[in-house]
């Protein structure tokens, strides 16, 4: 593990910093056969913890089964073997140039208009919905780990690794490292079996009620984490449509729904959400994307093995039958072409 990373990592060429996290640095990297990758290591401190680097990969390679157009698209993540006797852990994923949600509420301003939202909304709730599924709650929304393929097209992110990373006990001084200000009032007793999907659900209302008003109450540097843990803890979300008055109230209701701080109150699924998101839209007259892209698989259309398989197999049982009819007919005896 190095504080500043050789230049060619394995099998990839790193080619600059993309980012930084409190747990790790990103970098756009080339792989021979996976092209332009982005690069995740995490910072040596991290590394230091064997119990959390072997959690880490055990949900990653949970994480490569979830194939779905608005999750970002893992490749490979394993340990780098260093010349040295030193070794990187690292994890590569689809590079996406347009970068986070974060960075696009900063150009816009902090906000987005409501047209803009809901597209961005269903794809994240659909993300959810199917990880959800598949038994993985991501523990870990919040708009730096939201990607964009383009302005509309919202991809999920950091799947429950950056979280295994960031157990309540990695500290920088007296700072615990990964982001409160989206937590669920259960995830911040620091109990991981508390946290379930409803806990996902909260913290997506965070991010929409971020999204349409410009403000998140709880994401302020100035407050000292203890007193973002007791507001909370202790204190309702403030009402969405007094922060942002041209906020639709149905949209409003959906927000609050997901926010509720008793976990009975809110959605029971991310199935129920993507529903009514997708009512509001409706009603609205909002576009959202086409099934056909959902269809799809994003940039990562799935192969169609069985196709390829069916069509080779029919190709090789035709030839076979051909090359049986015309060996029969070369000695079957008083058979003969006429010219
Ligand atoms: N696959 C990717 N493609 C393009 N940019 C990325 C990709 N992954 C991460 N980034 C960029 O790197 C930044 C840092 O990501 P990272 O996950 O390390 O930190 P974070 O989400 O901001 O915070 P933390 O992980 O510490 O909670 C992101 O905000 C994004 O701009
Ligand atoms: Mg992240």
């Amino acid at each position: 593990m190095y504080k500043t990373p050789p230049p060619q990592l394995g099998r990839y060429r790193l080619i600059r910093q993309i980012g930084a996290g409190g747990l790790a640095r990103v970098y756009l990297a080339r792989h021979p056969t996976h092209g332009q990758v982005a690069l995740k290591l995490p910072l040596p401190m991290v590394e230091q913890r064997r119990d959390l680097t072997r959690r880490f990969q055990s949900e990653a390679r949970m994480l490569k089964r979830l194939r779905h157009p608005n999750i970002l698209h893992l490749f490979e993540t394993g340990i780098i073997r260093l010349g040295d006797g030193q070794t990187q852990y690292f994890i590569a994923t689809e590079y996406l140039p347009d970068g986070a949600l974060s960075d696009l509420l900063a150009r816009s301003g902090g906000r987005l208009p409501e047209r803009h939202v809901m597209p961005l909304a269903v794809q994240i709730a659909d993300a959810l919905a199917y990880a959800h599924d598949h038994g993985v709650i991501h523990r870990d929304i919040k708009p730096s780990n939201l990607l964009l393929r383009s302005p509309t097209f919202a991809v999920l992110a950091d799947f429950g690794i950056a979280r295994s990373f960031a157990e309540q006990t990695i500290t920088r001084g007296n700072t615990v490292l990964g982001t409160l200000a989206y937590m669920s009032p259960e995830q911040t007793l620091g109990d991981r079996d508390l946290v379930r999907r409803g806990s996902d659900i909260y913290s997506f209302g965070v991010v929409l009620y971020e999204m349409l008003s410009g403000h998140q109450p709880r994401n302020n540097p100035d407050l000292l984490d203890v007193v973002v843990v007791q507001m909370i803890q202790q204190q309702p979300f403030p009402s969405l449509l007094r922060a942002a008055p041209h906020v639709s109230p149905d949209l409003a209701a959906v927000v609050h729904r997901c926010l509720q701080p008793g976990r009975a109150q809110r959605y029971d699924s991310m199935h129920a959400v993507a529903t009514d998101l997708r009512h509001v839209a409706e009603r609205h007259g909002y576009q959202l994307p086409g099934p056909d892209r959902e269809a799809m698989g994003g940039r990562h259309p799935s192969i169609p093995w069985a196709m390829i398989i069916g069509v080779g197999g029919a190709t090789v049982l035709l030839i076979f039958l051909l090359a049986v009819i015309v060996m029969t007919q070369a000695v079957t005896p008083g058979v003969r072409f006429t010219p």
